[in-house]
């Protein structure tokens, strides 16, 4: 059989070529696992560690700034239990243009009307139909690693209408 062909010319190799081959395939891996530190922290071994509180959603109902204008704004409201599937789009349902009057929700940008040649269609294209791919409500937290961005506006050019 040919895997075992494979296999037969994998053992009559020289022993360092099969030492280089456990060294990529296992230890590597756990080398490098081991240097980087857990974010959480370290756990203590052997101890039953107690589960972090679930923590809380930011549902406030105020637009969260963009930190860049391409950002996909973050949801600032609950979406617990909204389905979302291939038969029924309960986002949708308030940001569609058709509904936008009715619920108060802002209309999808006309961005989410093309397809990626730029056409506009009549209804969500295909590609921005799973909003949750790039829209993501915010948890109350701390953040795992200190954040360093800049807004573009403090990286020193004169802004518009500025005078
Ligand atoms: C019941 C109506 C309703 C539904 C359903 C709904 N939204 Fe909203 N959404 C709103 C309203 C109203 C706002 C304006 C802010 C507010 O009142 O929370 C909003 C705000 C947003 C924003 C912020 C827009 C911005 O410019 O800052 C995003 C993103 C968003 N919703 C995404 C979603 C997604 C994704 C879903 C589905 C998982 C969803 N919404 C379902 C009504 C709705
Ligand atoms: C492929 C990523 C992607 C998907 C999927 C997507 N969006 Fe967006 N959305 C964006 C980006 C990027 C922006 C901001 C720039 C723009 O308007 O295109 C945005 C903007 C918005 C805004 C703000 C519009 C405005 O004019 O202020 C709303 C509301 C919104 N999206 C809702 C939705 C809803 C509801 C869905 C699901 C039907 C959805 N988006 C799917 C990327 C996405």
């Amino acid at each position: 059989m040919r895997g075992q062909d494979c296999f037969g010319r994998i053992a009559r190799r020289p022993a360092w070529v099969l030492a280089i081959f456990t060294f990529v395939l296992f230890v590597g891996p756990a080398a490098i696992a081991q240097m980087v530190p857990a974010l959480s922290g370290p756990d203590e071994a052997m101890e039953e560690i107690p589960a972090a509180p679930i923590p809380k959603w930011i549902v406030d109902d105020i637009r969260r700034m963009r930190a860049y204008p391409d950002q996909p704004p973050v949801i600032p409201h609950s979406i617990e239990g909204y389905q979302l599937s291939v038969n029924a789009n309960r986002c949708l349902s308030c940001h569609k243009r058709e509904f936008t009057q009715g619920s108060g929700a802002p209309m999808i940008s006309v961005t989410h009307y093309m397809t990626r040649e730029g056409q506009m269609l009549a209804d969500v294209s295909p590609r921005r139909y799973f909003c949750t791919a790039c829209h993501v409500p915010q948890a109350d937290v701390r953040p795992l690693v200190d954040n360093k961005f800049k807004d573009m506006s403090e990286l020193g050019f004169k802004p518009a209408g500025s005078e």
